[in-house]
């Protein structure tokens, strides 16, 4: 009996079989494509080769094969809304590929995937189904005179099917298609026919001859060599070879789906939803180890809908408590041997989705409800697009959430009036923005400014335009504040965090005085005011960056770099810049990490950062191709676009990034670094805020001086300071122990002095005082004891807390409540001192702010008693 082979067989099995055939076996690249922004995601087997078709990249092979992890979920091609309703959707997927660099072309592709699929899977010929591109006839020979494919297996179909690419831009080709047909049994046709969307014949490999590349304005020029890019879905070969129709029965999703099934209770397995947290575990996984967070734009947020729509699946399937990352687990033991990278990160993607599940579950139960009450008052099928907005504004729920939710319940969601709401809710941000900034977003300057702050801190300049109050002027006059733009300007202006130079411009007549300087378009706005003279358009100025000041900043860059370094070798390759923020004083750095940083690990990212600044290094900056720079190891900011010539900033080995920002010479210039604080800013990102130079040497002089003060005070030296103020509040919590003893001892004493005065009024004892100075708490002891003692009887106690201030409090005992009410017998003295007071028939309590008037309400006591007792 032969045994069917697993998923990991498969997988493993296509890459020997292509490896035997001169194959280079190729790592998958990440799901983040490197610097390519024309993609959101890896979404095809060759995106990691598109410059080595073009041309522009060399690699020492020139065949290739790969398993490569793609996800097709936002974006252009979204699959998210489809998975878990048909068999054959997913937002991640795994594809086998084999590519050909200028090496062979149509004849050896074709035969490769023939012969893998008929000698090596063994798959029955009469069972596949090929296309081809209608004008490639040369394709389809092939097929049927060399592998002898019959004709009546075989369909001409065209461009839109047969002709790929890669996006707008890029290597394209005519390509091949091969399919499956899963039997009579499952409705649907062969391609080409009017029932090809049924899911009897499915796509299984597409080989593309990837020939031209197409250019933005449509036009297509030859690759410099013909090549083949092909690409197999890993989860449909397997359906094939372990007899199953839908992808979800393969081995690796019965798996995850028993995985999901147990952790959240579910006993059908045939739940849909099983399929959706199944599928959504492998996308959200993928994309935490290739290094996206969950957060509201971009890839972060296409992360985030994916794992709230999988944390409500697993609501559906019952679960009561945070799920979602217990699964995590399983798809380690089905992939982790594939993709190592899984379980390296484990713990940390783990607790990325927890805090996130955590996070959504707050508003989920309360979301679904609001959601659920407007659905059952819904009239028609459409969900308007304000219900819609507002839980995503309130509760969370991303739009596709939402419908995924309505279509349940065979409704749709108002698409269009979702993206009104949210274009008005834009620019309602936006006006409110407006409020803090002086910039005149309106205006629009073609001019470039060129930079030459690298090498100069000094020099020459013309003024090509001039603002005031947001519109250009020919002048500004003495006391105008307003803006420079230059020729050629020598000060950085503020970008990739770090802030813009200040200084001076020199004038024929005069200074303006520069305070910051900023980009609009390719200018540089000089932001300043006039201090003396004038200055006019076209006039020749003298620019002079302020020298100190550009050398903190430089000093502070250099640091987020040192510090960028010293948080991966501390906390590990999952720590990525997340922003960043560079002043003359202070530095402020963002990143990727899931929780507080304790001050052990604190202190071992000082004590690295300090250590490569007494390491003394050069600090080296290269303009190199990005190309050049990308191979040297380069760390560059994911989804940051570059330029073809991009600076490299090296610090010895300990640091080597893109950068733009100016740097100091060497790192001992930096002297000493300090982490100031360090705090969450959002869902797994931190924030680290640190000085150096002359900045961290005073924050310390601060801290020095203050620990000093400390130590006079309570005469210690700063090595027993701690151990002095534990002491000292110990001693402290023994002492209030004390005195509230004290209290209580001598309120009794009061009491007693209080009830050997007490008057008798018609046979019930009553005590009236006024006592001074004593807190209104014990007063209120006081009464209750005086009471026990009493046994029946009557109390009228009040105090003068200060000048303006009086408290009363009566007690009255139970048996007395019928004739005299605590409440109305305080309000008697109360209504004279300016007061009013309540509480219980036993028990009431006033204030009043007039004690000069006391004796004489307390006198009114005695009378007011004798008429009811
Ligand atoms: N690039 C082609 C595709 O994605 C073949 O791998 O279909």
């Amino acid at each position: 009996m032969t045994t069917i082979k697993s998923t990991s067989e498969i997988r493993q099995g296509f890459l020997d079989f292509f490896a035997k055939k001169g194959h280079q076996t190729v790592s998958s690249s990440s799901l983040v494509p490197d610097n390519d922004p024309t993609l959101l995601f890896t979404n095809a087997g060759m995106n990691q080769f598109k410059d080595t078709f073009l041309g522009s990249e060399k690699r020492a092979y020139t065949r290739a094969t790969s398993s490569q992890r793609c996800v097709r979920a936002g974006g252009k091609h979204n699959d998210l809304d489809n998975v878990g309703y048909t068999a054959r959707h997913h937002t991640f997927f795994e594809m086998l590929g084999n590519f050909s660099f200028g090496d062979y072309f149509k004849r050896d592709a074709i035969t490769f995937a023939w012969e893998y699929l008929t000698v090596e899977l063994k798959l029955p010929v009469d069972k596949l189904w090929i296309t081809v591109f209608d004008q490639d006839l040369e394709a389809e020979k092939i097929w049927i005179d060399e592998i002898g494919v019959d004709p009546a297996r075989l369909s001409r179909i065209g461009a839109k099917d047969n002709f790929w690419s890669m996006g707008d831009t890029g290597p394209c080709g005519p390509c091949s298609e091969i399919f499956y047909d899963h039997g009579e049994h499952i409705w649907g046709g062969p391609p080409g026919t009017p029932e090809e969307d049924g899911d009897r014949y499915i796509e299984i490999w597409n080989v593309v001859f990837m020939q031209y590349n197409r250019h933005a304005d449509g036009t297509m020029e030859n690759l410099p060599k013909p090549s083949v890019d092909t690409g197999m879905g890993l989860e449909r070969i397997s359906a094939i070879i372990q007899n199953g129709h839908s992808n979800y029965d393969i081995d690796l999703f019965q798996a995850l789906i028993k995985k999901v099934a147990e952790v959240t209770g579910a006993t059908d397995l045939d739940n849909k939803s099983l399929r959706v947290v199944a599928d959504h575990i492998r996308s959200c996984g993928f994309l935490i180890v290739d290094g996206v967070m969950p957060s509201n734009e971009g890839r972060g947020y296409v992360l985030r809908r994916i794992i709230r729509r999988a944390v409500r699946h697993g609501h559906k399937l019952g679960a009561k408590d945070v799920f979602f990352f217990k699964i995590y687990d399983e798809l380690i033991n089905q992939m982790g041997e594939a993709y190592p990278e899984l379980s390296k990160q484990r713990a940390f993607v783990e607790k990325i989705l927890r805090l996130e599940e955590e996070q959504f579950a707050k508003t989920l139960e309360r979301g679904l409800q609001i959601l659920d009450g407007e659905l059952d008052n819904l009239k028609g099928k459409v969900v308007p697009g304000d219900v819609v907005f507002k839980l995503y504004d309130t509760y969370g729920f991303p739009a596709d959430l939402t419908a995924d939710i309505a279509r349940e319940r065979e409704l749709t969601i108002d698409e269009a009036g979702f993206d009104n709401a949210m274009a008005e809710q834009r620019s309602r941000a936006q006006q409110a923005n407006n409020f803090t900034t002086d910039y005149n977003n309106t205006l629009v300057i073609e001019q470039k400014t060129e930079f030459i702050g690298y090498e100069t801190l000094q020099s020459p300049a013309t003024v090509t335009h001039l603002v005031l109050d947001g519109a250009f002027v020919d002048s500004l006059n003495e006391g105008d504040s307003g803006q420079v733009i230059l020729s050629q300007s020598p000060f950085y202006a503020e970008s990739g965090g770090q802030s813009g130079d200040a200084g001076q411009l020199i004038l024929n007549n005069g200074t303006f005085i520069v305070t910051d300087t900023k980009k609009l378009g390719n200018a540089f706005l000089h932001r300043g005011y006039v201090s003396m003279g004038a200055v006019t358009v076209n006039e020749k100025v003298h620019a002079e960056v302020d020298a100190a000041r550009r050398q903190s900043i430089a000093l502070h860059h250099s640091a987020t770099h040192l510090l960028h370094a010293a948080l991966r070798r501390t906390l590990g390759e999952h720590v990525t810049q997340k922003g960043s923020l560079v002043d003359a004083d202070k530095l402020r750095f963002d990143f990727s990490h899931f929780e507080p940083l304790s001050t052990a690990l604190l202190h071992q990212v000082n004590f690295l950062v300090n250590e490569s600044i007494r390491n003394n290094v050069e600090v080296v900056t290269q303009l190199m191709d990005i190309e050049e720079a990308k191979s040297s190891g380069a760390m560059a900011l994911f989804g940051e676009k570059y330029d073809d010539m991009v600076r490299v900033v090296q610090m010895g080995d300990t640091s080597t990034e893109l950068c733009g920002g100016t740097h100091t010479q060497r790192t001992g210039d930096m002297g000493f670094f300090l982490i100031r604080s360090e705090s969450g800013i959002a869902a797994g990102i931190r924030r680290i805020e640190a000085s150096v130079g002359l900045a961290a040497s005073e924050a310390v002089d601060t801290v020095l001086k203050e620990v000093d003060n400390a130590c006079r005070l309570v005469k210690a030296d700063s090595v027993s300071l701690a151990e002095k103020i534990e002491h000292l509040l110990d001693r402290n919590k023994l002492l209030e122990k004390e005195v509230a003893q004290l209290k209580t001892k001598m309120a009794s004493a009061a009491g007693s002095d209080l009830i050997a005065n007490a008057i008798d009024i018609n046979g019930v004892k009553v005590v009236i005082a006024n006592i001074e100075g004593v807190d209104p708490k014990i007063l209120r002891d006081s009464v209750d004891e005086i009471k026990n003692k009493l046994q029946s009887g009557i109390v009228v106690l009040a105090t003068k807390v200060d000048d303006s201030k009086v408290s009363l409090i009566v007690g009255v005992t139970k048996d007395l409540i019928q004739k005299v009410k605590a409440g109305d017998l305080v309000n008697l003295v109360a209504v004279p001192v300016g007061g009013k007071g309540g509480g219980r028939p036993d028990m009431a309590m006033a204030g009043g702010n007039n004690p000069a008037a006391l004796a004489d309400a307390l006198a009114l006591v005695e009378p007011w008693l004798a008429e009811r007792l």
